[in-house]
């Protein structure tokens, strides 16, 4: 059964159909990647599935559940994080810090029951604390956790912005082009990383990425899109090949 599907999603901007008709299915354990030239409306289907963006139609379904109209602030709490294509973190605080904000979409209690019901917040802030470093430890954080994302190389930006997506301990992880800005090993790096969150975590995955190296390693199901649309689905080498994909390169 799949746990994520989006079924002839579209959005129009302006008379432009920057996503048109588009429908695909990702199960639970799988690594499901959108390639296609720049302006394709990758992100855009990223920002729909994260409620970010209306569609002007089609349906969103996360385990067994019609999202469609969910509205965006419980899409964390659902179970549902991303990255983004470029990093989105607070430069001046710290990894912890970052990480805990991380957490906070996730929170169940509110300002008001912070004050009314004090041990239920402090209990989640325990629970957030917990998460955090769960997360620090898995990545091998502990010796950045307390320095500013600032002073961190590009790569382990990236690396803490994957740690603080999972902080939500999300069941489907959006990852738009987490490649980008790495050089090849750093990249050969986030790889792995992938590769093993899905393994050890059972996590699916979408990622649009356009790095081949990290798509033929990591991608159970690779789809193109162009200008909106859904040209060419199958094993990530079957879609590099296929000619319409190619000819849509060589013409963006
Ligand atoms: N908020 C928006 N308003 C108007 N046009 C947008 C908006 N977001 C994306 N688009 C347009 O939709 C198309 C797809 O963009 P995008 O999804 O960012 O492409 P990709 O991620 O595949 O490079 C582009 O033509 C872009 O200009
Ligand atoms: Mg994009």
């Amino acid at each position: 059964m799949s746990l994520f599907s989006a079924d002839n999603l579209s959005i129009n901007f302006g008379g432009i159909k920057a996503v048109d008709g588009v429908t695909f299915d990702v199960a639970k354990g799988e690594v499901f990647t959108i390639i296609g030239p720049n302006g394709a409306g990758k992100t855009t289907i990223f920002n729909l599935m994260s409620r970010i963006y209306e569609p002007s139609g089609g349906k969103l379904v996360f385990d067994g559940r019609d999202i469609t109209n969910v509205a965006p602030h419980r899409i964390a709490a659902l179970g549902i994080a991303r990255t983004f294509q470029n990093l989105e973190l607070f430069d001046s605080s710290t990894v912890l810090e970052n990480l805990l904000l991380g957490r906070h979409v996730h929170r169940r209690t509110n300002l008001v029951e912070n004050f009314l019901f004090l041990p239920k917040a402090r209990r989640a802030e325990i629970e957030d604390r917990r998460a955090a470093e769960e997360v620090i430890d898995l990545f091998g954080l502990a010796p950045h956790a307390e320095t500013p994302i600032g002073s961190l190389s590009y790569g382990l930006r990236k690396i803490v912005e994957l740690a603080r997506a999972l902080c939500i301990r999300p069941r489907l992880l959006m990852l738009d082009e987490p490649s980008s800005g790495l050089g090849a090993e750093e990249t050969e790096t986030m790889a792995r990383w992938i590769g093993d969150l899905r393994r050890r975590m059972g996590l699916a995955v979408v990622m649009i990425e356009h790095d081949m190296s990290l798509v033929n390693a990591v991608s159970d199901r690779v789809v193109a899109l162009n200008q909106g649309r859904i040209i060419a689905e199958g094993s990530a080498a079957a879609v590099q090949n296929d000619p319409e994909v190619i000819r849509a390169y060589l013409g963006g």
